[in-house]
């Protein structure tokens, strides 16, 4: 069961303001106790914003971790990739040492990056903060309505995907909600309606992320109806 807990913004960009805070005042709580953060990031236009935001503030990023959610299956530099997206708007210009991103090789294809991803994320245990958006279908990462994955997976090879590329990889709800925090980042009027049978308990993608902790929604005014 999801314990959803709606945070309403004025605008998206009171959504990606209010996120970067957020993600600081955990990471720095991570890092003071565990000396690590493990942030999971998400793709999409409402992150971007964030990651552009991050750019900006420049916290210290010495001790955080960062993974994706999902990716999309297309050459490593293709500008449509998730990763690209989060490098060109942040990580290039952060000073966190390389080997502490890991990126999905979803240039080897969905099944072979699947299992590479899942060596790669196979001990780190609980991710502190899960950052996700939504579809206007109700998706998230690449869990798609209609797909059928095997649940105890903790990565999925993804085909036929109806936001392009077909082909991508994504963490299983499982996965994603084996997090201290899970953020979901929602703006905009085109996803109004996701939201509304989201909140009827509509059989969403969406709704299968249920962390411990419980779930924030960060969405603005536009997506909630307001
Ligand atoms: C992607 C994402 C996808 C995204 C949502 C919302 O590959 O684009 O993984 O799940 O987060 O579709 O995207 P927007 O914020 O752009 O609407």
């Amino acid at each position: 069961m999801q314990n959803l807990r709606w945070q309403v913004k004025d605008n998206a960009e009171q959504v990606a303001i209010d996120t970067v805070a957020q993600i600081i005042a955990v990471a720095k709580n991570a890092v003071s106790k565990r000396g690590l953060f493990h942030l999971v990031l998400a793709g999409g236009s409402t992150p971007k914003r964030v990651y552009q935001l991050l750019a900006q503030a420049k916290p210290d990023t010495r001790h955080w971790h960062v993974y994706m959610g999902d990716e999309r299956c297309l050459p490593a530099d293709d500008p449509e990739r998730n990763s690209k997206m989060a490098f060109n708007a942040w990580l290039a210009k952060d000073s966190m040492p390389r080997e502490q991103i890991f990126m999905m090789p979803a240039e080897l294809g969905p099944e072979q990056g699947a299992a590479a991803y899942q060596q790669t994320i196979a001990n780190v245990g609980q991710f502190d903060m899960v950052l996700l958006g939504m579809g206007e279908d109700g998706h998230t990462a690449s869990l798609f309505p209609g797909h059928h994955h095997d649940l105890e997976e903790t990565v999925h090879a993804v085909y036929h995907s109806p936001k392009p590329p077909p082909q991508r990889i994504s963490l299983s709800a499982k996965r994603l909600s084996q997090a201290g925090q899970v953020l979901f980042l929602i703006a905009g009027q085109g996803k109004q309606e996701a939201v509304q049978k989201w909140r009827a308990g509509a059989d969403l993608p969406v709704a299968s992320i249920a962390p411990e902790a419980g779930v924030d929604v960060l969405i603005d005014r536009a997506a909630m109806g307001e």
